[in-house]
């Protein structure tokens, strides 16, 4: 188990001991970082309150969100672009192309990319004009699902609690779900960011057990960054990854907290990966425009390295 509960004093500090907090990624402990934590948490005595320090302990993980963009052409040359950098880092790697090209995309790309698809139906197919049925994608050997991606959310209207059976029906179909979360700008401008993120969770966590959040990856993906070249910078990003494992400390368990993988997905690029990566509670990306460009997707892949 990777949580310590030690004492620290307010909100501020807990965000500091987060920051200076260890990883075990790996099974390796930075043993003076640790004690440089419990020193900060004595220091602040007085008004201690409990805190849980956590550590994520998930192999990295990054995902290609293809989104509705390619041609048979241009995705042809993006495996063939794949297929020829070098993953040197130990990383898993998701690539999700739009549904039509996903047949030709699994027979291009080669290990270690697997596949995901961007969306499934809540339910067995059926009359559903227009959608893809879990089944569908297990008896087609699609690893992965997308679900609740904003612009599902925003777009198609899908609420919590439809993202929440839907994340169910998929792990019960046997399809692993990349579940998204994120904030609009006006809701963390009102302050709003994390409990916009603990709803979107609290819908899953009521439709799961804990025994499927071994195939659950949480995307956390601020919707204010997706798309627009604002990236959310690393502190942000930590900020919001910490209190989402702290929370699932909360609600779910010490084990599922350590343990789940937490992405971070929002104008990521070549550039801004390798100091994400560093942060000691993103274990991974979720990646949409630069995914289109193989040699910077794997660039972006190869940030693993950078992880502690
Ligand atoms: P972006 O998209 O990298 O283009 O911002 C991320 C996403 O929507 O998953």
């Amino acid at each position: 188990m990777s949580f310590n509960t030690t004492t620290t004093a307010s909100n501020a500090s807990c965000s500091l001991a987060s920051s200076q907090k260890t990883s075990v990624r790996g099974g390796r402990a930075n043993n003076k970082l640790r004690a440089q934590k419990h020193a900060i948490a004595r220091q602040n005595g007085r008004r201690a309150s409990s805190l849980v320090v956590c550590d994520g302990t998930g192999k990295f993980v990054v995902g290609g969100n293809w989104k509705c963009n390619g041609t048979i052409d241009s995705i042809d040359k993006l495996c063939a672009s794949l297929n020829s950098g070098k993953i040197t880092a130990d990383v898993e790697v998701i690539c999700a192309p739009p549904m039509v090209y996903i047949d030709r995309v699994q027979s291009k790309l080669k290990a270690p990319y697997q596949i995901a698809a961007q969306n499934c139906w809540v339910s067995k197919g059926g009359a559903f004009t227009g959608e893809v049925s879990a089944e569908m994608l297990k008896d087609a050997n699609i690893p992965w699902v997308i679900l609740g991606h904003s612009e599902r959310r925003s777009l198609c209207g899908e609420t919590n609690e439809f993202v929440g059976l839907k994340t169910k029906y998929a792990l019960d179909t046997g399809v692993k779900v990349v579940a998204c979360i994120g904030e609009s700008l006006a809701q963390r401008e009102a302050g709003d960011t994390l409990n916009v993120c603990f709803a979107q969770l609290k819908a899953i966590v009521d439709c799961v057990t804990e025994k499927d959040w071994e195939n659950i990856i949480i995307a956390y993906e601020p919707v204010w960054a997706i798309g627009t070249g604002k990236v959310a910078t690393p502190d942000q990003a930590q900020e919001v990854h910490a209190g989402v494992r702290k929370w699932m400390n909360e609600n779910v368990s010490a084990d599922v907290a350590s343990k789940v993988r937490i992405q971070y997905g929002g104008s990521v690029n070549a550039g801004n990966c390798d100091e994400l990566a560093t942060k000691p509670d993103i274990d991974g990306f979720l990646v949409g425009g630069a995914s289109l460009d193989g040699e910077a997707f794997v660039k972006i892949c190869n940030s693993a390295a950078h992880s502690k």
